[in-house]
């Protein structure tokens, strides 16, 4: 087009590299949540198959786009920057697990905690302390290698544990946030809140039934094992 400024070669072999660089780093993302879901699948195929008991109800995984992983480097201040990137934007890669009770939640964590190549970067355990709005879920941001042909890359992929409960509540509060942009009128803010009580109670009165029918073993919560290995 005429009166566009021409590109020297060096831009283009510089542009072109930043786009080789930024696809092997969401394949390496890509890859690493897909080991990820695989390891819970086969977690949850044990499960079922040798104690006739599944842990997990639905597992859901997304790649963040990138539009937003530049938008959130922008609001926090991250370099534009594969190691930056790395380093700064730990949810690029997540994976979102929804169990029936409270204990699958800590049964799963560790058992894909002990697993030897994966690194457990953090632990948030909004279970034991719900977040004010009453937000519970357990997030673990962990790290495991992919190989590529340039060789191996350790991706962060986010991973976050529910029951049904506290995701039926995250899902309802998540539109409700959205619906007014995040400015909620105080008094649905605390039938929010409410809402998220009830959530734990009937996540409390399930494992309960469940403990009645098996007896102890089965349903009891254990709560705070994760945070012993965060404390590490
Ligand atoms: P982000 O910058 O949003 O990733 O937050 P963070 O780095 O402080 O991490 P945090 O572990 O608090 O939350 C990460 C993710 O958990 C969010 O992107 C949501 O998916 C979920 N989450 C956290 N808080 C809430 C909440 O109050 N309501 C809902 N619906 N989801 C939440
Ligand atoms: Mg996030």
């Amino acid at each position: 087009m005429s009166g566009t400024p021409k590109l020297s070669d060096e831009s283009l072999r510089h542009f072109a590299r930043i786009r080789e660089d930024f696809t092997r780093m969401m394949l390496g993302y890509r890859f690493g949540m897909e080991q990820v879901a695989t390891r819970l699948d086969i977690l949850r195929e044990e499960f079922t198959e040798l104690h006739q008991d599944n842990p997990i109800e639905h597992i859901s995984s997304r790649l963040k786009s990138p539009e937003s992983i530049i938008a959130k480097a922008a609001r926090q201040g991250v370099e534009l920057e594969i190691e930056a990137l790395r380093a700064g934007i730990t949810d690029i890669a997540g994976i979102r697990v929804v169990s029936p009770f409270v204990a699958d939640l800590y049964r799963l964590v560790d058992s894909l905690t002990a697993q030897p190549d994966i690194t457990v970067r953090t632990v948030k355990d909004y279970v034991a302390r719900p977040k004010p709005n009453g937000y519970r879920s357990l997030h673990l941001i962990l790290e495991i290698p992919v190989f590529l042909s340039s060789g191996p890359v350790q991706v962060p992929v986010e991973v976050q544990f529910r029951t049904v409960a506290m995701d039926f509540w995250a899902s309802t509060e998540h539109k409700i946030f959205y619906k007014y942009e995040g400015d909620v009128p105080s008094g649905l803010r605390r039938r929010i809140t409410e809402a998220a009580a009830t959530a734990a109670r009937m996540d409390e009165e399930m494992a309960d039934l469940l403990r009645a029918v098996h007896g102890d073993a089965e349903g009891s919560p254990v709560e705070g094992r994760v945070h012993d290995r965060e404390r590490r």
